[in-house]
C-alpha cells in the first residue's frame, strides 16, 4: 500500500502551494532535507512580478521576460506565466496573503532590473519569500505531514514509471515511501558554487536524482549570478536585493565612478547577467565595487532585513555604501517538464527551480521565480487532481534497505574543492580549457562511484556525489554550447548582447532547438 497519494520532495514555495491545493482530496507527504524552513524561497527578498499595475499589461511582462531571457525562452511557457500571473496573485491575496501597501491600502509596486515598469509586489519590505512561506506553512498545519531531516537519495523507478522515493535520515537510516505521484521541488544548485545566495541545503540533489532516474534534463549551462551579494568576511550568504537598485541605488568603484554608465541603456537596472559581468570586470581590474545607497530615503524601513544583515556584517547603512560582488543565484535549466509539470518519467513531476519549462530562457527576469512557483504549482496540482486514481504497482522488495554502509569513500573531494573548481572554471565567465579541465577532474571521481548503488553510501557522501554529478552535467552542457547567451558566457565565443537581440527582433533562438537536449553520459559509468 502506498504511504501517500503524493510525495513532494522539498519545502519551498512551489512545494507548499502544490501541497495545499492537493491536500483537500489527497494524502500528501512533504519530505525535506533539513528543516521545513530551509529553502531558497525563505531567503527571497525580492518579490513577485505580476502585471497588475494600471499601466501594465501581460504583453509588456512577456516582452521583458523574453528580452532578459535572450529570446531563449519558450514563449508558450512565458505566456502561461504572465497571463495567469495577475489572477494567481489575486487569488493568493483573497486567501489572506498580505503584500505591502501604501497608506490607502493600495499595493506598492516595486521596480527591478530589466522590467519596463513597476510590477513587483513585496511583503515585509524585503522578506517576501519568508512571509509567503510562513503564510502557507500556517495554512498547511494539520493538513499535510511534513517530514524534516530526510534527504531523498533515490527515486524508485521501474520501466520509466516512478512509484516512490528512498530517503536517508540524519542518522543515515534508509526509509522508503511509496506514492502514486512524486513531485521534485528541491530547488536549484547554487551550493555547487563558492559564492551563492542559496540556502545551504541547495546542492542540486533534485537534478542528480532525476538524472539517475533517467529523466530528461535541459538548459543546465544557464546559471544566473546575482550581481549584488554582500562581501562578508566569513563568506556567509547575504543577498542585497535588486529592489535596492530599483529604488535608486547604483554601482560605483571606490573612486565613485559609476560602472554601469556606458555599458547598457538601463544602466544599473540592466539584465542581471550584464550587471554581474560588469562588476566582475571591475573586480578583475582590482577595483572594489559598492552599491551607493545614499539616495534612498528611509532605507532601514524599506529594507529591514538587508539593513540588519549589513549591520551584522559590519557594514554601516548610514555610510551609504555596501560592498558587493556576484554570486550564484538561480538555475534556469533543470528537469525538463511540460506545462503541467510532467517530466519524461511517468508519475514523476517537477516544479519550481529544479524544473525547466523554458520559462526563464537563458537568464531569468527578476522576481519571476516566486511567480513561477505560484502559477506552475497551481497548474501542477490541478493536473494531478485531474489524473485517474492509480493503483501503484510495487515491483519488488527493495534490496538496499540494509543500514550498514560502505566504508567512507576516501577519494571523494571536499565540498569546498568542488565549489572552488566550479567558481573558477564554470562560473560567470567560462572558456573551453577551464571547462575541459574541470569536467575531467569531476569525471575522475564519478568514474569510481557506483551510481546504481547510491543507497550504499553515507548520506554526506551522497550529497557530494550529487554535487559532482550536477557540476559534471553543467560543465558538459557549457562545453556543448559554443556561444554566449544570458547566464552562459563563453569568453572564447561571441556574445549576443540583449540589446542587439531586441533590435533584430529575433523571436526564437535556433540554438534552443539545437541544444534542447544534450545527451549526458558519464564515460564508463552506467546509469540505469
Ligand atoms: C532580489 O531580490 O534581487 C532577488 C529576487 C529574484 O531573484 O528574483
Amino acid at each position: 500500500m502506498p504511504n501517500a497519494d503524493v510525495v513532494i520532495i522539498g519545502s519551498g514555495l512551489s512545494a507548499l502551494i502544490t501541497a495545499e491545493r492537493l491536500s483537500e482530496t489527497k494524502n500528501v507527504i512533504i519530505i525535506t532535507k533539513l528543516e521545513k524552513t530551509n529553502s531558497n524561497s525563505m531567503l527571497a527578498q525580492g518579490g513577485v512580478a505580476a502585471a497588475i499595475g494600471k499601466n501594465d499589461h501581460w504583453r509588456l511582462h512577456l516582452r521583458d521576460t523574453m528580452i532578459a531571457g535572450c529570446e531563449h525562452n519558450s514563449e508558450k511557457a512565458v505566456k502561461e506565466l504572465v497571463r495567469s500571473g495577475p489572477s494567481a496573485v489575486k487569488n493568493l491575496i483573497a486567501t489572506g496573503m498580505k503584500f505591502d501597501t501604501d497608506r490607502n491600502g493600495t499595493i506598492c509596486l516595486g521596480m527591478e532590473g530589466a522590467h519596463g515598469t513597476r510590477r513587483i509586489l513585496h511583503a515585509g519590505g524585503d522578506s517576501t519569500g519568508r512571509e509567503m512561506v510562513s503564510f502557507l506553512l500556517k495554512r498547511l498545519a494539520g493538513k499535510v505531514q511534513i517530514i524534516e531531516g530526510e534527504m531523498a537519495i533515490e527515486l524508485l523507478i521501474k520501466n520509466n514509471v516512478c512509484f516512490g522515493v528512498m530517503t536517508s535520515t540524519l542518522e543515515d537510516h534508509r526509509k522508503v515511501y511509496y506514492a502514486s505521484q512524486v513531485v521534485l521541488a528541491t530547488g536549484g544548485c547554487g551550493g555547487i558554487y563558492e559564492t551563492t545566495s542559496n540556502d545551504l541545503t541547495v546542492t542540486g540533489d533534485g537534478i542528480a536524482l532525476a538524472y539517475r532516474a533517467g529523466a530528461e534534463l535541459v538548459d543546465l549551462e544557464f546559471i544566473q549570478f546575482h550581481p549584488t551579494m554582500l562581501n562578508t568576511k566569513d563568506g556567509s550568504r547575504v543577498l542585497i536585493s535588486e529592489a535596492v537598485r530599483g529604488e535608486g541605488a547604483y554601482l560605483v568603484t571606490s573612486e565613485g565612478r559609476r560602472i554601469m554608465v556606458g555599458v547598457h541603456d538601463l544602466k544599473d537596472l540592466a539584465p542581471r547577467d550584464i550587471v554581474a559581468r560588469a562588476i566582475d570586470r571591475e573586480v578583475k581590474k582590482g577595483n572594489d565595487v559598492f552599491l551607493n545607497i545614499s539616495k534612498i530615503l528611509h532605507f532601514k524601513e524599506r529594507f529591514p532585513s538587508i539593513s540588519m544583515l549589513c549591520e551584522e556584517n559590519g557594514v554601516k547603512i548610514e555610510d551609504g555604501f555596501i560592498p558587493v560582488s556576484p554570486g550564484a543565484h538561480f538555475l534556469m535549466g533543470g528537469v525538463k517538464i511540460d506545462l503541467n509539470g510532467q517530466t519524461s518519467v511517468v508519475n514523476l513531476f517537477a516544479v519550481g527551480e529544479v524544473a525547466c519549462s523554458g520559462v526563464h530562457g537563458a537568464n531569468r527576469l527578476a522576481s519571476n521565480s516566486l511567480l513561477e512557483s505560484i502559477v506552475f504549482a497551481n497548474k501542477l496540482a490541478l493536473h494531478i487532481l485531474s489524473l485517474p486514481l492509480s493503483h501503484i504497482h510495487i515491483p519488488e522488495l527493495l534490496k538496499n534497505m540494509s543500514n550498514s554502509r560502505n566504508e567512507p569513500l576516501t577519494f571523494l573531494p571536499t565540498k569546498e574543492e568542488i565549489t572552488s573548481q566550479m567558481m573558477k572554471n564554470a562560473g560567470l565567465i567560462r572558456e573551453k580549457k577551464g571547462l575541459k579541465q574541470v569536467r575531467d577532474w569531476l569525471g575522475s571521481f564519478l568514474k569510481k562511484c557506483q551510481l546504481n548503488h547510491i543507497a550504499d553510501y553515507h548520506r554526506n557522501q551522497i550529497e557530494i556525489i550529487n554535487m559532482l554529478t550536477v557540476s559534471w552535467l553543467i560543465v558538459t552542457s557549457a562545453l556543448a554550447r559554443t556561444e554566449s547567451r544570458g547566464g552562459h558566457f563563453r569568453s572564447d565565443y561571441p556574445h549576443c548582447d540583449n540589446e542587439k537581440w531586441l533590435k533584430k527582433q529575433i523571436v526564437r533562438s535556433k540554438a534552443r532547438d539545437n541544444f534542447n537536449r544534450i545527451e549526458h553520459e558519464f564515460v564508463g559509468v552506467k546509469i540505469k
